[in-house]
């Protein structure tokens, strides 16, 4: 039911990308829910509504596959309500998926139906080493040929610190402080090699001045926007998705020339994640831009 459609890829030994645009993971919403509290967003209380989620869902992919992406599915799986949010599946580097391990039991069994998927279509997966958790590209973020890497909530530094020395590139590790903003995609969004969103307060003095020295162009958000997930966008080429209800960040955009859509999805704001987290970019994180989609 969920074929994936991608070809097996590597020629001659020379890495030859499998994709010809730009490639998102995304898992359908039919076991999604609040079974769980393990971030300040998620209250059992404050249940989801099952086909407002899935409205909402089908809304966002409609308008990545609109803006010029391509997506591929993973199957969702009962018992795993946050298997959605795919951006915590690992972090995808050329062929290479290097795993997640996570921080909470609740989630720890999605990582083998991520690795089991991603070879399935002909990725090498790594596990992460010994006892450190790491959560993906949900912490995990390239702004050029940096990565730029949040911990202390959900993610170890020494696993950044590895991954880096796996990849052999830069790591900029930025401490998170607020429990709200608990994973780096909730808080930083790079826009291209020199350019990013951010919610300042979420991070410790070292972290927001790490950021200010690696990278040129910063737009900070306001507070009532970054609660809105202003920061939890997908950057396509030129073009920004992103939940409803932060129009000054849009503003900042266009201003930059940018082109912001903005879709609904208060469902998954329940839960603690919106748009970026519910999308992994396959061909990589680098803000790759394609022909055509600009
Ligand atoms: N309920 C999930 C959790 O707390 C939400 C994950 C959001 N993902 C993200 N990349 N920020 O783990």
């Amino acid at each position: 039911m969920y074929s994936t459609g991608i070809p097996h890829f590597l020629r001659n030994g020379f890495f030859v990308s499998q994709f010809s645009a730009p490639t998102i993971l995304m898992c359908p919403p039919d076991f999604y829910g609040i079974e769980y509290e393990i971030n300040p967003w998620m209250s059992r209380s404050r249940a989801s509504d099952s086909k407002l989620a899935q409205q909402q869902w089908h809304a966002l992919r409609d308008l990545l596959e609109e803006v010029g992406a391509e997506i591929r599915l993973m199957p969702p799986a009962q018992g795993l309500p946050d298997l959605v949010f795919t951006a915590n599946a690992g972090l995808v580097w050329n062929n290479t998926v290097y795993l997640s391990q996570f921080r909470h039991e609740a989630r720890q069994g999605e990582t083998p139906l991520d690795e089991a998927w991603f070879q399935s279509v002909g990725f090498e997966t790594v596990p992460m080493t010994g006892a450190w958790s790491f959560e993906g590209a949900g912490d995990a973020l390239f702004c050029g040929q940096t990565l730029f890497a949040g911990y202390l909530i959900r993610s170890d530094a020494g696993a950044m610190q590895w991954l880096a020395g796996q990849i052999g590139c830069r790591v900029i590790p930025l401490q998170l402080l607020d429990e709200h903003y608990y994973h780096l995609d909730t808080c930083f969004c790079p826009l291209s090699a020199n350019e990013a969103i951010y919610y300042p307060p979420a991070f410790d003095d070292y972290a927001q001045a790490a950021i200010s020295a690696h990278v040129e162009n910063l737009i900070p958000v306001s507070e009532s926007e970054a609660a809105r997930f202003a920061c939890n966008a997908v950057v396509i080429g030129r073009k920004v998705v992103l939940n409803t209800g932060c129009p000054e960040l849009e503003r900042d955009l266009q201003d930059r020339g940018y082109e912001p859509h903005h879709t609904e999805l208060g469902e998954f704001i329940k839960a603690g994640g919106s748009a970026k987290c519910l999308t992994l970019r396959l061909d990589g994180e680098d803000a790759a831009i394609w022909p055509g989609v600009n």
